[in-house]
């Protein structure tokens, strides 16, 4: 089975970290965000079988044994595609085989799926997913999901997620057959008919290429997804499991924190090559820590943590100084940055190479961009820092 995966957006939201990197390649606790996201498809088909017997389909017979191989996975890129082949030149991302389909100008997410699928030649079911969404979810059961769909007229299944504030995402109501009545993208929270989302993972017909004019801007939530429904072609079902979209900067936060949490519980390492260095705080070669590391955090190679600094919940790049008496709290730092001494950071963000100075504090969901120095003394408080150097 072939999977498409779509990392060609701009990540506006994500500025200004995404000026100089598409948001895949941004770090989430050391890795690249899309070897995180290529997860779903290594583990197939190691694990093919049915994580959830029971209610994955209501109970009803859906087909057994069914393979699911993924021997190709095709990025759809657009925004910076060099970087992707800077990061991985020979097209293996953690061992798995990934091909490029760079568009000459954005298509938009359905104008994306066509190219790259017509790229690789899909002629059979295949998989889409959003490349900024990292889950845990078994796609394994998603496509027998389909496969059961299929037999009454699907030419597509969703992945469908639960969570609270429906109104940044594409919002589906179905039946109880699954069968969706009604697909609304980013509807007003009062329009909103239900709380259960589109999770960016989908399995499609190659006829559903058909629907999609080539060479031109096409959103698949807004005009693909709205005519299979109209069809009665467009299936739903929900997904169990860890499931967040990185594309703002708190949630690009929250899934560093994620992750970090996660590999307190785990003995392998968040980036190959970490080692513990106290229970839940990793180290990738040899930081020099004379202050305090409090888990969970990750502190890559090179960096040096002060007398009297006290990092928490964070992640700590490569070359970095962290000054005496600098206090990190569920933040990313990047590579190469210096904080000087007492300055503070906290649920925010620096990008590599940035300079802060002495006694400044950084706080609540501020962005910082490469290079960018705070000057000493200064307090940041959700903002995001340069604005608009394009
Ligand atoms: N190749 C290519 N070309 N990729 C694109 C383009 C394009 O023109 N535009 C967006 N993408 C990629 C982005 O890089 C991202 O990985 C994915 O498509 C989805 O785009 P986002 O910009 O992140 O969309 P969103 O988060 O606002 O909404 C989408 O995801 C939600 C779930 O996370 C929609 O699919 C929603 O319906 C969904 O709920
Ligand atoms: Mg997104």
């Amino acid at each position: 089975m072939i999977a498409v995966l779509l990392v060609g957006g701009e990540g506006t939201r994500l500025r200004p970290l995404t000026y100089h990197f598409p948001k895949q390649i941004l770090p989430v606790a050391g890795l690249p965000m899309i070897e995180r996201v290529l997860k779903q498809f290594a583990a197939y088909p190691a694990d093919n079988r049915l994580s959830n017997p029971d209610d994955v389909v209501g109970g009803r017979e859906i087909p057994q044994n069914t393979d699911v191989t993924f021997q190709e996975c095709v990025l759809s890129l657009g925004y910076k595609p060099e970087r992707f082949v800077q990061t991985y030149p020979d097209g293996l991302i953690d061992g798995l085989r990934v091909s490029y389909a760079v568009e000459p100008e954005p298509l938009g997410t359905g104008g994306a799926v066509r190219f790259a699928a017509e790229h690789v030649g899909v002629t059979e079911t295949f998989v889409v997913m959003n490349g900024d969404v990292l889950a845990d979810i078994s796609v394994y059961d998603l496509v027998r999901v389909h496969f059961y769909n299929r037999r009454h007229g699907a030419l597509a299944t969703i992945g469908l997620v639960e969570v609270d504030d429906p109104s940044r995402y594409g919002v589906v109501d179905m039946d109880a057959s699954g069968q969706v009545r009604q697909f609304v993208e980013k509807p007003s929270p009062d329009e909103a008919p239900s709380n259960l989302i589109n999770g960016g993972i989908y399995v499609l017909e190659p006829q559903v290429l058909d629907l999609i004019p080539v060479n031109q801007m096409v959103s698949i939530e807004r005009e693909v997804f709205p005519e299979l429904v109209a069809a009665g072609s467009l299936y739903a079902t929900r997904m169990e499991g860890y499931w967040l979209d990185t594309g703002t900067p708190q949630s690009y936060i929250q899934a560093n924190m994620d992750y970090l949490e996660r590999y307190m519980k785990l003995s392998d390492p968040p980036v190959a090559g970490a080692n513990q260095i106290a229970e839940g705080v990793w180290a990738v070669g040899h930081p020099i820590v004379r202050g305090s590391v409090l888990p969970p955090s990750l502190v890559m190679n090179g960096s040096l943590i002060e007398y009297g600094a006290v990092v928490s919940h964070s992640v700590i790049g490569e070359n970095c100084i962290i000054g005496s008496g600098c206090r990190v709290d569920r933040s990313v730092v990047m590579g190469g940055v210096r904080m000087m001494q007492d300055s503070a950071l906290e649920d925010s963000v620096l990008a590599a190479m940035v300079e802060v100075g002495e006694g400044a504090q950084i706080v609540q969901g501020s962005v910082v961009g490469e290079g960018y120095v705070v000057t000493s003394g200064s307090v940041l408080s959700d903002v995001r820092l340069p604005i608009n150097d394009q």
